[in-house]
């Protein structure tokens, strides 16, 4: 079970030394790591230039990308020297943008993300949304499978029922080993993602606060339980 499933550090820091200790402390892990850099990273003053000269790595490019259609397509030719594996953009950016965006996308992969893992239904109302966070996701998932997306970003608790309409991989952030879910709102631990059927997880704090060796390992075990 463990090599087969990826899990993507999010490497959210401004600090080069940081990011290396990351890589340096999981790669060479029973895992299949990829790495995820973020808006943190990617606008810092060395950021996007330490990406480039990455190798034989998965990187994942969360940009996030949400505007129009021209903009999206402009900033993915943008992108395009970093050679990134993976790029997402969010789904309520409407269906235009991202079919405008996979046209142009060619080998990396385009992400639809959909409602964020950190909202949760009464914020949803809040900012003027009328359904719930499962309809909305269910509905987002379909419009990421008209615009032929390569994957979703959608929280573990949602697997099960984006499966019914996007067959392709499911990538879960919002994962926690342990009760403290900081700013998260919609979280399971990596075992449960994995068995609702998560093809990827996205893993940040809990593997980069504190000593990653040692949190590399109690997320090793804690699958092999
Ligand atoms: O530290 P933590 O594990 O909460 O980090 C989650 C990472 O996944 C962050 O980099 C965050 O930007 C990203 N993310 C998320 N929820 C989404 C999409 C991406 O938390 N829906």
């Amino acid at each position: 079970m463990i090599k087969k499933n990826k899990i993507f550090v999010a490497c959210d820091s401004t600090n080069i030394s940081k990011i290396k200790k990351i890589i340096k402390f999981t790669s060479h892990t029973k895992l299949k790591i990829g790495y995820k850099f973020g808006l943190e990273f990617l606008n810092s003053k060395n950021g996007r230039n330490f990406v480039s000269k990455l190798k034989k790595k998965i990187i994942f490019a969360d940009l996030k990308l949400h505007d129009i259609p021209n903009t999206c397509v402009s900033t993915i030719k943008a992108i395009k020297d970093l050679k990134v594996n993976y790029l997402t953009i969010h789904i309520s950016s409407g269906l235009q943008a991202l079919k405008a965006a996979k046209k142009v996308s060619g080998s990396i992969r385009l992400v639809g993300v959909s409602i964020l893992t950190s909202l949760n239904n009464k914020e949803l109302k809040e900012i003027g949304f009328n359904k719930d966070v499962k309809k909305l996701v269910i509905h987002q998932a379909r419009l990421a499978k008209k615009a032929k997306l390569d994957a979703i970003v959608c929280s573990a608790k949602e697997v099960k029922i984006v499966k019914d309409v996007f067959k392709k991989e499911i990538i879960t952030p919002g994962i926690r080993l342990n009760s403290k879910i900081d700013d998260q709102k919609r979280v399971l631990t990596p075992k449960q993602a994995f068995k609702n059927g998560a093809h990827s997880l996205v893993i940040g704090r809990n593997i980069t606060k504190g000593n990653i060796k040692k949190n590399i390992q109690i997320l090793i075990d804690h699958l092999n339980q």
